[in-house]
């Protein structure tokens, strides 16, 4: 790999160009700054193995405190993948996905333990451990994704699984103490339908050396919006900048998909968030 690949990776990855000294590019480094949600797949089987390769991927991920307090079903049933795909705002791409993996905040497997020993456990009733629980599945779902990369597969996240909890936990009979918490479609990528790298905020914008800047935003969005007009122009012509999407996004209960109403769905299933 030549040292110049990482310089045009990360200037993909911001739209423009940036530091001039970037360690020597590596396998990982180049996986990583590559990455793009792929919702396009090729109506291929994933090669042999592929579902326990991801989870060996995902189960190397760090775990607070060893907890292992996730777990994940894979759905390779089209007509599962139908009804997940209906209650995931019909983002249709989930059927065409060979395998879609849920991954769950999990604390159905110690409290069985605490049972079967008549312990107490009331330390899964706390809004850190199902936090904890949920990072859990977070850093194994991302391990997973990069993984899928790596192997020459294409992968996205699916948050929508979360617009309507209790019908994606009533389709995978999740018990209480189980929460679902993102979703991942994985396939062999369409390339005829190929995606860019979609640029990042300007590092400028988030970095915060020694303590926090909020003199730092405002620039940094102006330079983003610019280029994410530009990104988005090859694909549809509104002129909407990133910032307008994303107050969009976040205007109120009403733009939130369902969402608004997650913490009675976690409640719902025994964890109680104190
Ligand atoms: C937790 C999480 C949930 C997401 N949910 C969805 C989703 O439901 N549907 C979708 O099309 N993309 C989803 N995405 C993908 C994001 O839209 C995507 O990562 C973002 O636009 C940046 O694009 P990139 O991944 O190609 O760099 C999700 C990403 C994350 C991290």
């Amino acid at each position: 790999m030549k040292p110049s690949d990482i310089a045009a990776l990360a200037h993909a990855r911001y739209g423009q160009k940036i530091v001039p000294h970037l360690p020597k590019i590596n396998p990982v480094l180049e996986t990583l700054l590559s990455h793009r949600s792929v919702r396009r797949f090729l109506e291929a089987p994933l090669p042999p193995d592929t579902l326990e390769m991801l989870m060996i991927a995902a189960q190397s991920a760090s775990s607070s405190s060893n907890l292992q307090m996730w777990s994940a079903v894979a759905v390779e049933d089209g007509a599962r993948k139908a009804r997940l795909a209906d209650a995931a705002g019909q983002q249709n791409f989930i059927k065409q996905a060979p395998l879609f993996l849920i991954f769950l905040a999990d604390m159905a497997m110690l409290a069985d333990v605490a049972k079967g020993r008549q312990q107490a456990l009331d330390g899964i009733d706390y809004l850190d451990t199902f936090l904890v629980a949920a990072f859990d599945a977070v850093l194994a779902a991302q391990n997973a994704l990069i993984a899928a990369e790596s192997m020459g597969l294409g992968a996205v996240f699916i948050g929508a699984i979360r617009n309507q909890p209790e019908k994606v936990i009533a389709e995978l009979r999740l018990p209480e103490h189980v929460f679902p918490i993102v979703g991942l479609c994985v396939g062999v990528p369409d390339l005829t339908r190929e995606t860019q790298i979609k640029p990042r905020l300007p590092l400028s914008t988030l970095l915060h050396r020694e303590q926090y800047d909020k003199k730092q935003h405002a620039d940094g969005i102006t330079v983003y919006d610019e280029i994410m007009r530009n990104f988005y122009s090859a694909y549809r012509n509104d002129g909407i900048c990133w910032s307008e999407q994303a107050l969009t996004r976040l205007h109120g209960p009403e733009t939130l998909a369902g969402r608004d109403h997650l913490r009675d769905a976690i409640l719902q299933q025994k964890i109680a968030l104190k």
